[in-house]
């Protein structure tokens, strides 16, 4: 495929470091499907939607998931039993057994603490006060998820949980040159990735044995995990279960925090549909609790959320390995080729989207959905390996704006579009300050 060129060995790192997601741009400028080197690995970048499906869906078999294993491996080692890092045989076990805590019926039984934990830290904000968006929204979202799926009350404990995601976030940050190193050599970001992770590691030992003993009785994902039975009879072994809890931690906390952060900024930027928002949150709860069955009526928050997670995709880019030499679009690509899909540059992509930077729910109307090819908007990915908390994630979204918009304006200070510093997720450059005005 066509591309970028450069020296062999450099290729376009420097550009990847300096502009991460500007350079997405620059690469969809020579086609759909095209070739490029960072840091001595060829890639080849996707941007059109039936490659995407193609790879995700139709040839799912031909790819693996990549997660850097050449350059040490995004999470250092860490999680590799759990689902996301899993392959094969082992992860249809896995996802076959957690898919019982994340069917409808189970995941409605999430809305209380959803609700009641959105309502928790609005209580704790001042009148006036200046809070870091994304600091609070990743205490609210790990506090909702460890009460949800593992029915714990993460206090000061969910510190530890957001210290390791911060040291994952800070290695794997594209401008930090930590992220093309092996996790092994003792950089400091390497050393603050160990030990944040050896202290993450205590604290979920700590919380299975706590649980072991009630577990049979009970039936939050800590138990499932602990005295599950698979298809063929076997439970899962230590390893998989502290691997399993520390993959919920981090995926199933940052990404929606991220989507909260930004969808709050642009609801601050945009008064207009804030009030809108606020309105039909209103309209539809009688300025109550949101309840499971206002939900459906809540189409225009649907609408937000929809374009949140188009502008700010937290899962930016997705990457896989080929096990087989193929063919994609009409170029070669041999066998260990790594493909890159760029999410978020596909969800900003003029073809499909009218004036695509700009944040307009409006637009996201059944005619428009029908008419936009599939894989042009694939916030939780797709095919098998699709996420298992979508739903999750989206009931998520939905109760904790519609309560928040409800009870206060958060109004960012800086009311300009955020810049990104993308890593693991798609992380802020700067911190994301706002000021908390009570209704
Ligand atoms: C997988 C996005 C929330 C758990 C994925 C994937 C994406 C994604 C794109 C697929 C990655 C790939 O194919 O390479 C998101 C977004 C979220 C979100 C945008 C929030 C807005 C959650 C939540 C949980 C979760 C709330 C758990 C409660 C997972 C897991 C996987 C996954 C375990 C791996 C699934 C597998 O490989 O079988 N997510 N996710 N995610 N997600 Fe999410």
């Amino acid at each position: 495929p066509p591309g970028p060129g450069g020296l062999p060995l450099l290729g376009s790192t420097l550009d990847v470091m300096r502009r991460p997601i500007a350079f997405l741009d620059d690469l969809a400028a020579y086609g759909d499907v095209v070739s490029y080197r960072v840091a001595g690995q060829r890639f080849v970048a996707l941007f059109d939607p039936a490659a995407i499906e193609w790879v995700l869906v139709d040839r799912h078999d031909r790819f693996r998931r990549w997660s850097g294993e050449e350059w040490g491996d995004t999470f250092a080692g860490y999680a590799s039993e759990g689902l996301l890092l899993t392959e094969g045989e082992q992860w249809r076990r896995q996802r076959l057994l957690l898919q019982e805590v994340f069917t409808p019926v189970r995941i409605e039984t999430y809305t209380d603490a959803m609700i009641a934990e959105t309502e928790r830290t609005i209580g704790a904000w001042d009148e006036g006060e200046t809070i870091d968006l994304a600091a609070a929204m990743s205490r609210l979202t790990l506090r909702i998820l460890a009460r949800s799926l593992f029915d714990i009350d993460l206090e000061e404990q969910g510190d530890t949980v957001r210290r390791a995601a911060e040291a994952l976030n800070g290695r794997a940050n594209a401008r930090n040159p930590s992220a093309f190193l092996p996790g092994w050599i003792p950089t400091p970001t390497n050393r603050r990735l160990h030990r944040s992770m050896d202290d993450l590691e205590s604290l979920v030992d700590e919380l299975i044995e706590n649980r072991r003993d009630e577990a049979a009785d009970r039936d939050d994902m800590l138990s499932l995990l602990l005295t599950a039975e698979t298809d063929d009879g076997t439970t899962l072994s230590e390893r998989e279960v502290r691997d399993q809890l520390i993959t919920f931690l981090f995926a199933g906390h940052e990404t929606t925090a991220l989507a909260l952060t930004y969808a709050l900024h642009a609801l601050g930027r945009n008064p207009e549909t804030r009030r809108r928002l606020r309105e039909e949150g209103h309209t539809v709860t009688g300025g109550e609790r949101p309840t499971l069955a206002a939900l459906p009526e809540l189409s225009y928050t649907d609408q937000v959320v929809s374009e949140t997670l188009r502008l700010y995709p937290p899962a930016y880019t997705l990457f896989r390995e080929a096990t087989a030499d193929l063919e994609i679009g009409g170029y070669r690509v041999p066998e260990g080729t790594k493909i890159t899909i760029p999410q978020i540059r596909v969800h900003r992509d003029g073809r499909f989207y009218d004036d695509p930077e700009r944040f307009r729910p409006a637009r996201w109307t059944d005619e428009f959905e029908e008419h936009l090819p599939e894989y042009a908007y694939f916030p939780f990915g797709g095919g098998p390996r699709h996420c298992i908390g979508m739903r999750f994630a989206r009931l998520e979204l939905k109760l904790v704006l519609s309560t928040t918009v409800a009870a206060a304006d958060v109004n960012p200070i800086d009311r300009s579009e955020p810049t990104f510093a993308p890593s693991v997720t798609l992380q802020p450059a700067d911190p994301i300050e706002a000021v908390v005005r009570k209704r």
